[in-house]
């Protein structure tokens, strides 16, 4: 990472996060005979068809063909024998003499690769094929790249250099020993050259910084990262890039000066304070053509409070990941700060706060008043995040941005709804609906409309204050986001994502750093000028 967390003056185990820099790796487009290009591996892309064998069972295919030539048909005894056929996931790595590189590998791209998320996972695949064998220097190829048009080739070198750099990424700061990867080039051939390629690859290489940043704020723990610690971190991006961005901090006497009355219930249990973050980012030069706001939750930890999450599957023990709104939305800030995009003003905003227990707390049943004067009856205090995010979204749209985005681990509902990897999307409008889905089928991450029932808002009335805060069982992500819905201004376009699925990867106990690359791609949508 490239900057520690700050640190709180005592933490809590007395832990600290150990300052370890994420490698750089870096991407070339490059056209050579793959035969003879040098280096640690060449990792050769091939779908199930790409291994078609010819009638003296050698390949078709000719750039695989050239290889075998050089290998006196290695590669197509080795496939057949190790029984790869190039589905999806499948990967093999030899050692070899005959190339100018030292080993080969074929890695599966399923009957045909052809969208972001396919070659992400090509690019993964690539990454744990270089540390396995700690190599340093990669050169990655597909087996049928020629028919491809310029587009595709752009999108494809973007997805491969972004699953590649977050492949390689292994968040060490909190074990005492860990190993460095080696891999300090990728070589990327046959996609073509020049300055719009490259162009693209510094791209992959600022949407990864902001993914994995997300990612380590996600991983660090509640007592590790305060809302005060996470404050810190949102101005230290401003401060990095202070020629676009502003940073403003509010503490809780600013926060109680806007009313901001159900934020601030939610925070008064903890002993760490809340701190109100808001970002601005202005471009450079130029005029600003649209304003825009992303929100993010940003629940440092949540144990439910009175409501405490208790029994098997609450998963309070991961609720440090209640902030992974926050993490999307800042991670995007920092990628942004490196792209620099014309004609777009961005607000980040996210309420940090710490839902918590104590004698100052929240108790169910509790009527709090957000900053646009509509009371809440508060009848369970583990739907925490909406609270929180009603005063974040009343201030957005104070910011006088026409189209608001807000990411939410809001629901389990949403998880049981969508899975662990498909994020639920709301809006009314169908042309934010557009431009959001096709952000996500840039950067490869997985969208899914879900409706917003107004019908529902029936379970949503309270008999004391204008609605109580959760609904029931039935539908509850759906009557999150209609809650969500009571504090946005009508003639703002908003759309709320509910990432509490993909935010975790349980296989890898980890981070995913979801959100930052779609979010990073449709704000660049809505600029003049990338
Ligand atoms: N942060 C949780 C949502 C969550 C739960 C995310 C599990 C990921 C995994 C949120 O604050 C919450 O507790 N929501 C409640 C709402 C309920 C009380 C209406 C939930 O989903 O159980
Ligand atoms: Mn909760
Ligand atoms: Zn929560």
């Amino acid at each position: 990472m490239a900057h520690t967390l700050a640190r709180a003056t005592a933490t809590l185990g007395l832990t600290h996060p150990s300052n370890i820099d994420s490698p750089k790796i870096s991407f070339a487009a490059k056209e050579v005979d793959v035969t003879e290009w040098k280096g640690d591996i060449l990792a050769v892309g091939v779908t199930e068809k790409d291994l078609a064998k010819d009638g003296k069972s050698g390949f078709e295919n000719p750039i695989l063909k050239k290889i075998d030539s050089k290998l006196g048909g290695l590669l197509a005894e080795a496939s057949s024998e190790e029984d790869f056929s190039g589905k999806a996931g499948q990967s093999t790595v030899l050692r070899i003499t005959g190339l100018g590189s030292k080993r080969i590998g074929l890695i599966g791209l399923g009957q045909s690769a052809s969208n972001t998320a396919a070659f992400k996972t090509f690019g993964e695949a690539v990454a744990a094929a270089a540390k396995s064998a700690q190599a340093s220097n990669v050169a990655v190829v597909l087996a049928s790249s020629e028919g491809l048009s310029k587009e595709t080739k752009l999108s494809t070198a973007y997805a491969i250099a972004t699953g590649t750099a977050l492949g390689i990424f292994e968040d060490n700061r909190y074990k005492s020993e860990s190993k460095k990867s080696a891999l300090s080039s990728v070589d990327i051939i046959g996609l073509g050259t020049g300055p719009e390629l490259e162009k693209k690859l510094k791209y992959a290489g600022d949407v990864s910084s902001g993914v994995i940043f997300g990612r380590e704020l996600v991983n660090s723990p509640a007592n590790v990262l305060t809302p005060g610690v996470l404050a810190e971190e949102a101005s230290k991006i401003a401060s990095e890039y202070s020629d676009v961005f502003t940073a403003k901090i509010l503490d809780a006497e600013q926060c109680k000066e806007l009313k901001m009355g159900s934020y601030l219930g939610v925070a008064a249990a903890s002993e760490n304070p809340p701190h109100f973050i808001h970002l601005c980012y202005k471009p450079p030069s130029g005029n600003v053509n649209v304003k825009l706001a992303l929100v993010g939750k940003g629940l440092t930890f949540d144990s439910g409070g009175y409501n405490i999450k208790t029994g098997p599957g609450c998963s309070i023990e991961l609720m440090k990941f209640d902030m992974g709104g926050s993490a999307a939305v800042l991670g995007a800030a920092k990628a942004l700060g490196q792209i620099k995009p014309l004609g777009v003003e961005v607000h980040f905003v996210v309420a940090a706060c710490e839902n918590m227990i104590s004698g100052k707390g929240m108790r169910p049943g509790d009527i709090v008043t957000a900053s646009n004067g509509k009371t809440i009856e508060v009848n369970n205090t583990d739907a925490e995040g909406r609270l929180t995010l009603a005063d974040a979204l009343v201030y957005a749209c104070n910011q006088g941005v026409e189209k608001i985005v807000d990411l939410a681990t809001l629901t389990g509902a949403c998880v049981v709804a969508l899975g662990p990897s498909i994020a639920g999307i709301f809006t009314p409008s169908d042309e934010l609906a557009k431009e959001v889905v096709e952000a996500s089928e840039v950067s490869g991450e997985k969208l899914w409309r879900m409706p917003l029932e107004d019908s529902y808002w029936e379970s949503m009335k309270s008999g004391v204050a204008d609605m109580v805060n959760t609904g029931g069982r039935q539908g509850g992500a759906i009557t999150a986001a209609l809650f969500l819905r009571q504090f946005v201004d009508e003639k703002v376009q908003w759309m709320h994502i509910d990432l509490a699925g993909p935010v975790w990867n349980e296989k890898k106990r980890a981070a995913t750093g979801f959100g930052v690359a779609t979010l990073v791609e449709w704000v660049l949508k809505n600029a003049s000028q990338k």
